[in-house]
């Protein structure tokens, strides 16, 4: 388990299934996901059984210290050992804990998981262009835009503009883990 002050992230078990198909089908989560939908927990469950054994991920719930209770979701894919890179992606899926510090809690931690545990060198994350939220996350963890994927991905009726943004270990490490300690955006 990955612990922090207030949220600790297990690998996600089926008695989770049903919270995640409740917030990936809320509208306002789904949003700024790039998720096929609807979702079922049948077809949750089929997932789950797939990506539980693929080394390549992964595949955290994130329950609050407090009450033991999921309030969302996060992790790794593609993680690629030979390059020693890993594409990392979250939600907070219960929207009553927006804005209040959770997405920057899991985004600390997953860091700390991909750099000092698996030992990558660069950790990624692909986010629409208008998810302010995550960008200005990213941003003050001293993720770097590495460029826009134009029209990349219909989503929705419209094709969605992507940032990739990136942060590399010695960066990571530059920063001291704190994001509060940086200063300024990086471009
Ligand atoms: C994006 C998301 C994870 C943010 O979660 P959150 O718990 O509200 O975020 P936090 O409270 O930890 O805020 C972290 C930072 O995000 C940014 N942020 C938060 N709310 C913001 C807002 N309304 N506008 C712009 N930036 C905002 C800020 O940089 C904030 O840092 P600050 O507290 O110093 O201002 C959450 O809204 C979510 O799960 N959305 C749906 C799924 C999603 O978009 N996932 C990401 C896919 S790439």
């Amino acid at each position: 388990m990955l612990y922090g002050d207030r949220i600790y992230l297990r690998l996600m078990e089926e008695k989770d299934i049903p919270y995640k198909v409740r917030w990936v089908n809320d509208p306002d989560v789904r949003r700024t996901l790039n998720v096929d939908y609807p979702f079922s927990e049948v077809a949750t469950r089929n997932w789950l059984q797939k990506v539980s054994a693929d080394e390549s991920r992964r595949d955290f719930i994130v329950c609050l210290v407090e009450k033991d209770f999921p309030i969302g979701y996060g992790g790794l894919v593609n993680i690629d050992f030979k390059n020693s890179k890993a594409e990392t992606y979250m939600a907070v899926g219960h929207k009553e804990y927006w804005g209040k510090g959770y997405a920057a809690d899991i985004r600390k931690r997953l860091l700390e998981y991909a750099f000092k545990e698996l030992g990558m060198n660069k950790v990624y994350s692909y986010v629409w262009s208008e998810n302010e939220k995550m960008i200005n996350l990213n941003k003050k963890f001293g993720f770097v835009t590495e460029g826009l994927l134009r029209e990349d991905v219909f989503y929705q009726g419209e094709y969605r503009n992507i940032y990739i943004m990136s942060l590399l270990k010695r960066e990571y490490l530059e920063n001291n883990l704190d994001p509060g300690s940086l200063i300024g955006e990086r471009p």
